[in-house]
């Protein structure tokens, strides 16, 4: 557990941050993050090298160590707000990091060790503290509501099973809407692209809607669509072994979306934001997807498919027009673990984004440079595009083959269905897991988004 105080208990250990040339303890290793402890007097400094140099920047190395110690430790919090940082600061970063180290995500390992270190902070004025804390909490849990869909299996987490479970957590909240389509109805409304996506799946498909209105009398109105496809086998055009173990990630983005509303809805933005889930498996069976095979989206444009494997880019074209069409959605922001591209370009560092619009574009980037995630923005250019629109058939292919920039093709095609909305697309194919560990990337960048309307 994390805990806050006013005094020390003087029950364990009061940890202090000391520096170069102060006046150390004798035995003070002096060695970065390193803590020496003297037990005489209940006290231990952790040496944290020049203090002019010792700034914002160096505070994740610094909360590592903390979020990791065995002891239990009484924080002196002041000793450690020296320059840039304030306590409001440390203390975002503190709460950020613990939470995200010590989430209780799926997890069936039969020797399971729960192992939470406790930490104390002490810190004279809690007041001033309040409602960062209350923030950054509830920031915390919608990214782990993200990561423990994320990591769950696709044995459990079928497109049902993840209607199910979003609707249940976003549904107790008065301030959501939330809006649960069946196949049936999906069929209504015409979305032939996700439906030939779940062609090859024992699922029935699903579209969720999450609706969250802070200013009613604006028109004004930013939707997520999230990618979320439970497992993506790549259907007929089948992903070999290496290629697919991980394919549980690709319902990524739909998890994100989700989990933005969830925290946005808590946090009370003067704004007007939605998000609609898009979902299916990519599977195989008799009557699966087939390349060559042509469908009609839900806003009338024909796709013919030469690539099943493209199908996150389908699944959006539905999920972005029910946005634009149901939703009156004016802005329109795609997040999808869509393409393999993105990894050779961006690796696990970036999320690679794209958009229509640059101010749109800046509103994102001022957004995740405060919540401290890394975007980059990439191009759209028709050069990306003529590729998918040379069907013979139909009105565009699904996938490019020239080989070249294959994460701008992706988003070129969603572009396709934007219509008259600004458009931004982020593409978390490389940042969405780690290690097979789940990200709950751009959660917080999404939600930064939406609290900075005003
Ligand atoms: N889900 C994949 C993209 C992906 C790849 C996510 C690696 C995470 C890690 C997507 O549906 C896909 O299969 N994309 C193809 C597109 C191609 C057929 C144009 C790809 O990237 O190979
Ligand atoms: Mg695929
Ligand atoms: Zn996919």
């Amino acid at each position: 557990m994390l805990n806050f105080l006013e005094k020390h208990l003087n029950e364990n250990i009061i940890l202090e941050a000391v520096f170069k040339g102060d006046n150390l303890p004798e035995y003070t290793v002096e060695k970065n993050f390193y803590i020496t402890e003297f037990l005489n007097n209940k006290k231990a400094v952790i040496y944290l090298g020049e203090k002019d140099k010792f700034k914002k920047e160096s505070l994740n190395s610094l909360i590592d160590v903390l979020i990791s110690l065995s002891r239990t430790y009484e924080l002196n919090l002041s000793s450690f707000l020296v320059n840039d940082i304030t306590a409001t600061f440390f203390v975002n970063k503190l709460v950020e990091k613990y939470e995200f180290k010590n989430a209780k995500l799926y997890n069936v390992k039969t020797d399971k060790k729960e192992e939470e270190n406790n930490l104390f902070v002490v810190y004279n004025n809690l007041k001033e503290l309040d409602s960062e804390i209350k923030k950054v909490k509830v920031l915390a849990d919608a990214v782990n509501f993200a990561r423990n869909l994320q990591v769950t299996p696709p044995n459990v987490c079928n497109s049902e099973w993840l209607a199910e479970e979003v609707k249940k957590e976003v549904g107790k909240d008065s301030n959501l809407k939330v809006n649960v389509l069946t196949k049936k109805e999906i069929e209504k409304l015409n979305m032939g692209l996700l439906l030939s996506v779940n062609k090859g799946s024992m699922y029935e498909p699903r579209l969720v809607s999450i609706e969250y209105i802070g200013n009613p009398n604006s028109k004004e109105k930013t939707v997520f669509v999230g990618k979320g496809i439970t497992f993506d086998s790549g259907g007929y055009n089948i992903k070999t072994g290496r290629y697919m173990v991980g394919m549980k990630f690709d319902m990524s983005g739909a998890a994100i979306v989700a989990s933005a509303l969830k925290a946005i809805s808590q946090l009370n933005p003067k704004a007007n934001v939605g998000a609609v889930l898009a979902i299916t498996d990519n599977r195989v069976n008799g009557d699966a997807n087939l390349p060559d095979a042509v469908w009609k989206s839900m806003n009338g444009k024909t796709v013919e498919i030469n690539n099943t494997d493209a199908e996150g880019r389908l699944v959006l074209a539905d999920g972005m027009t029910y946005a634009i069409r149901n939703l009156n959605a004016t802005r329109v922001i795609t997040v999808a673990t869509l393409t393999g591209a993105i990894l050779v370009a961006l690796g696990q560092t970036y999320t690679g984004a794209f958009s229509t619009s640059d101010n749109l574009w800046k509103e994102i980037e001022v957004a995740a440079k405060e919540t401290d995630e890394l975007v980059w923005r990439l191009p759209l250019h028709d050069d990306f595009a003529k590729f998918i629109k040379k069907s013979v058939v139909a009105d565009l292919k699904n996938t490019d083959f020239t080989g070249n920039g294959g994460s701008i093709s992706a988003a070129m095609f969603l572009k396709e269905f934007a219509e008259n909305a600004e458009f931004a697309h982020l593409d978390i194919a490389g940042t969405a897991e780690i290690s097979d560990k789940p990200m709950g990337v751009m959660v917080k960048t999404l939600v930064q988004l939406a609290l900075n309307k005003k």
